[in-house]
């Protein structure tokens, strides 16, 4: 079943039958090659309905949203370039396998994309990681920067960019341009995000057709206060102070 209108599909494991599955809202899909949803599984579901209840206290919104940061952050690696690498294993045989080729840096949008740090820090061991104080205007929702440090070599690293919430896109889009404006590739910048709007999404895969985004979910849209709906509040207050 797929109402297009409000996005809900049964969601549930294999053996249920479509009859005994729950149904639930799941991502809006967009038209762009270089735009990449996580498969809307039970789980991915379940941990984003865990972050989004009001009820949710710091200490589970913490730990659930480390889960799906953890999800996004294998996803992303998976984009990133092989080459051929053959091994030996005990038994005297050979493996034909694959290595990734190619130098790394995480990025994060303070103050809530350093939420993601840890969890790429999980996967890549000693990855560097530059950062970008980017905040939002209250009041306009512009973004304003204040502060960058970015690896020196950054122009020879595929870069995993960091924010968990992309509403307008503004933040991001910003980003991008620091990151550009060091030399970066459009083509080595992978945006990892938790939850994005249409209308952001839509903004930036245009405006840049060869980087990639993942995300977990494409939301329905934003509020008067250009916050995402249904969303989940403010991530860096939920992460935190709140
Ligand atoms: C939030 C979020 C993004 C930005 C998204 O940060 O983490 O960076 O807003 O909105 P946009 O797509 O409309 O630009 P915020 O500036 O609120 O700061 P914070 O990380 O300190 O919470
Ligand atoms: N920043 C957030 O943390 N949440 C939103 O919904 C929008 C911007």
């Amino acid at each position: 079943k797929n109402d297009a209108q409000s996005h809900t599909q049964c969601v549930g494991p294999d053996y249920q039958s479509e009859k005994q599955k729950p149904t639930a809202t799941v991502s809006t899909e967009v038209p762009y090659d270089n735009v990449h949803i996580l498969p809307q599984t039970p789980q991915l579901i379940s941990l984003l309905t865990m972050i989004r209840d009001k009820n949710t206290q710091r200490a589970d919104f913490i730990f659930y949203s480390n889960r799906i940061i953890r999800l996004l952050v294998e996803e992303g690696l998976n984009h990133l370039p092989v080459v051929e690498h053959s091994v030996s294993t005990p038994v005297g045989r050979t493996y034909a396998g694959v290595m990734f080729q190619g130098k790394i840096c995480g990025v994060s949008i303070m103050r809530a994309g350093e939420a993601m740090e840890q969890g790429l820090r999980d996967c890549c061991r000693s990855v560097r990681i530059g950062k970008i104080l980017i905040q939002r205007d209250e009041e306009t929702s512009k973004p304003k920067l204040f502060y960058d440090k970015l690896p020196e070599d950054i122009a020879e690293r595929w870069v995993l960019l960091l924010d968990p919430m992309f509403a307008t896109g503004g933040s991001a889009t910003m980003a991008v341009d620091v990151l550009k404006s060091r030399g970066v590739p459009e083509d080595r910048i992978l945006f990892l995000n938790l939850i994005a709007s249409p209308e952001g999404i839509h903004n930036f895969a245009k405006r840049f057709p060869r980087l990639r985004v993942v995300t977990a979910f494409i939301d329905e849209g934003l509020d008067e206060k250009n916050y995402i709906v249904p969303g989940l509040g403010d991530f860096g207050d939920r992460f935190y102070t709140l």
